[in-house]
């Protein structure tokens, strides 16, 4: 099938061309970054705004770099939640309006979902594996034993590890989101410089909690003032991802210990960083576990990645149904209520 696939969760507008789930013939991001960072963070009345000016232009854009026109596209992949209502609303009504100007079907997808198979873009991956999502809202161990198939192993207790990242950004001076631009940071620092908390590491369990390790960042940088030019910045940055990606490899061990899962996906914007891809490299040829990450453009948020499981979902004959609305919050263990 021939899919178009719309994402306005958060503060990215993005369509894309995708062919059978699996050829990416065009994929437009537009980012409203620039803008949330006058403010610190995510405005949603300014984020809805911008997806509303945007999103016409970038699924015309999407469209013609694919070298199509909207009648040739057979089906439509929509994020559905979760995120921000208002953001949410702008992408999936206008995917709703296209597919009944159209005559076509439509599916509304959850974000992480996407998240969980962008890999397959690149490569496919046999069922079943242990995902490990790390976004901005999210920091998940899911075992995926097909599509609609999540069960929840571990989650964040309290912050997600893009949140933790962006908190500790900020608390530094740097600019929002800083999650990148700690790990830039953490290339010239020295890991071992300070010891910060690793918080529920040994705990047995798959839970994950940064808060501690956000408010050690905040006391540090309280009792030392901190230049951002200077080299005790990249120490700090450097121990803190040092500590992240501690965590997120401990905790995967034991989730591909308790499962024997033999594949391994890292999904989610955090999966762009550098430390924890060569960490996340590390545990797999250890452990004898075949690893996918895909490649940047398709770690952070993007509209091809819904192609994947959209285009399974339709090829099924699991359209959504014409009321369905949007879910700010959802589980992804509940997504069989709303599709299969
Ligand atoms: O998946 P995503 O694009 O949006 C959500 O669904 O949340 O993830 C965004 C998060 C932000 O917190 C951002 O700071 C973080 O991913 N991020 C990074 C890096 N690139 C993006 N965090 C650490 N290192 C990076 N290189
Ligand atoms: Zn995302």
């Amino acid at each position: 099938m021939l899919l178009l696939s719309i994402e306005t969760s958060c503060d990215e507008t993005a369509a894309a061309v995708v062919r059978d789930g699996r050829e990416v013939l065009s994929s437009v991001v537009s980012s409203q970054i620039a803008i949330h960072a006058l403010y610190g963070g995510v405005v949603p009345e300014i984020a809805s705004r911008n997806h509303l000016e945007m999103i016409s232009p970038v699924i015309t854009q999407a469209l013609h770099e694919a070298g199509v026109v909207l009648s040739d596209i057979q089906g439509i992949a929509v994020t559905r939640g979760p995120g921000l209502s208002g953001a949410l609303l702008v992408g999936f009504s206008v995917a709703k309006a296209l597919a009944f100007a159209c005559g076509i079907p439509f599916v509304g997808l959850h974000h992480i979902e996407g998240h969980i198979f962008a890999c397959f873009l690149e490569q496919t991956v046999a069922f079943p594996f242990l995902a490990l999502v790390v976004s901005g809202g999210h920091t998940h161990l899911y075992h995926v034993e097909g599509f609609g198939r999540y069960t929840t192993l571990g989650r964040t207790i309290d912050d997600a590890a893009g949140e933790a990242y962006d908190k500790s950004a900020k608390i530094m001076g740097l600019e929002y989101p800083g999650g990148a631009k700690i790990d830039a940071m953490a290339q010239a620092g020295d890991a071992k410089a300070l010891r910060l908390p690793r918080p529920m590491i040994n705990d047995g369990t798959l839970k994950f909690s940064f808060s501690g390790l956000k408010t050690a960042m905040l006391q540090h940088v309280r009792k030392h003032p901190l230049d951002i030019a200077g080299q005790a910045a990249n120490d700090l940055c450097a121990s803190f991802q040092q500590a992240v990606c501690d965590v997120l490899v401990s905790k995967t061990l034991a989730a591909l210990q308790q499962t024997g899962a033999t594949r391994l996906v890292i999904a989610g914007g955090v999966a762009c960083n550098s430390g924890l891809r060569a960490a996340m490299t590390r545990l797999a040829s250890q452990q004898g576990v075949q690893l996918h990450i895909p490649k940047p453009s398709l770690c952070g948020d993007n509209a091809a990645m819904l192609a994947v499981p959209g285009n399974h979902y339709l090829e099924a004959g699991l359209a959504s149904a014409s009321d369905l609305d949007v879910a700010a919050t959802w589980e992804m263990d509940r997504i069989k209520e709303i599709l299969l």
